[in-house]
């Protein structure tokens, strides 16, 4: 019997494809082709696992046509690109990467943060056109970082090493979470735990760090933007879809908050053009957990995912473990 067959949608690290080498038939794209729906389900039709991204999205049309599919494994903590329930229903084990992105994740919010709060892009693209004719008392005039009110929506892993970056600008830290946190963890991160409408109401800068489900579709909206002061700022750097964009944008055009900075968008790569028509937003392409560090431990453990999957054992991200009974 031959090695198992498997698919690496995607463009990644030459270690993993050697890694991957050593157990599988390895079928790569290291032209980084994206592949549409149909174009995935035919590569896939005659695999036993892949590797994937968050674009490429795994359903019932999908797996209907892949019969010996065994393991679907994820470059990414987010994988609202598989549908578990279908999968399971086909014993298609299915895992993400947990972790490894925390602090590089973390980083970039706070990058999007200051960024946003001191009106970098807007000051740097007045700069580069020519603009600037000198220091004005006035010019591009932020807001404080120091000593403001930090909100974060979904207080995970990435959530918590947000928090925990605070500290350093004294920052009073209000969450929201379905679950709370042990006392410990709230010290560590300075937290208070309150209801979404509180966080909205009492923080100079809200930030989302959930992922997208059917529960979490625009959980930021009109009536929630309503609900933040108007001097505050929103980051996003969760998943496209949390927000309502559409909503987002009228909230910055008529000054119902003061600026956003974003990194995911609904429908993404594609996204709403009113954002470019706007100078208080930093708008960046999905990058925060693209060091290349982070990036290559991502995709080394949804390889070592995709090879425990295959080879009988438990992988360590396992996101259905239905799909073994
Ligand atoms: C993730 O891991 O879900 C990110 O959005 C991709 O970097």
């Amino acid at each position: 019997m031959g090695k198992p067959k498997v698919q690496v949608t995607r463009e990644v690290f030459d270690e993993v494809l050697d890694y991957l080498g050593q157990h599988f038939e390895v079928f790569p794209n290291q032209e980084d082709r994206p592949l549409a729906p149909e174009a995935l389900a035919a590569a896939l039709a005659d695999k036993q696992g892949a590797l994937t991204v968050l674009t490429d999205k795994i359903d019932e049309a999908l797996l209907s046509r892949c019969p010996q599919l065994r393991a679907v494994c994820n470059i990414a903590v987010g994988y609202n690109n598989f549908d578990l329930k279908a999968m399971s229903a086909r014993g298609v084990l299915g895992t993400n990467t947990p972790g490894v992105l925390d602090a590089a994740t973390a980083d970039f919010t706070w990058a999007l943060i200051l960024a946003t709060a001191r009106r970098l892009t807007e000051a740097e693209a007045w700069l580069r056109a020519g603009a600037w004719h000198g220091w004005k008392l006035k010019q591009f005039l932020g807001m404080d970082v120091q000593g403001a009110t930090l909100g974060i929506i979904g207080m995970g892993r990435i959530g918590q090493a947000v928090a925990k970056r605070a500290r350093g600008f004294d920052m009073p830290v209000l969450y929201f979470n379905r679950t709370r946190l042990s006392p410990e963890l709230e010290r560590e991160c300075n937290g208070r735990h309150v209801s979404l409408d509180e966080l909205l109401a009492q923080s100079d800068i809200v930030t989302l760090h959930t992922p997208y489900s059917a529960d979490s579709h625009h959980l930021l909206g009109a009536a929630q933007f309503a609900r933040m002061k108007k001097s505050a700022i929103l980051i996003h750097a969760a998943r496209g879809g949390v927000v309502d964009d559409a909503a987002l944008i009228a909230a910055l055009v008529n000054g119902t908050i003061a600026a956003a900075g974003m990194d995911v968008y609904e429908g993404e790569p594609k996204f709403n053009p009113d954002f470019l028509k706007l100078k208080n937003v930093v708008l960046a392409p999905h990058i925060a957990s693209a060091t290349t560090n982070t990036r290559r431990n991502m995709a080394m453990l949804a390889a070592r995912n995709l090879v425990a999957a295959l080879t009988g054992e438990r992988p360590s991200n396992l996101l259905n473990p239905d799909a073994l009974t």
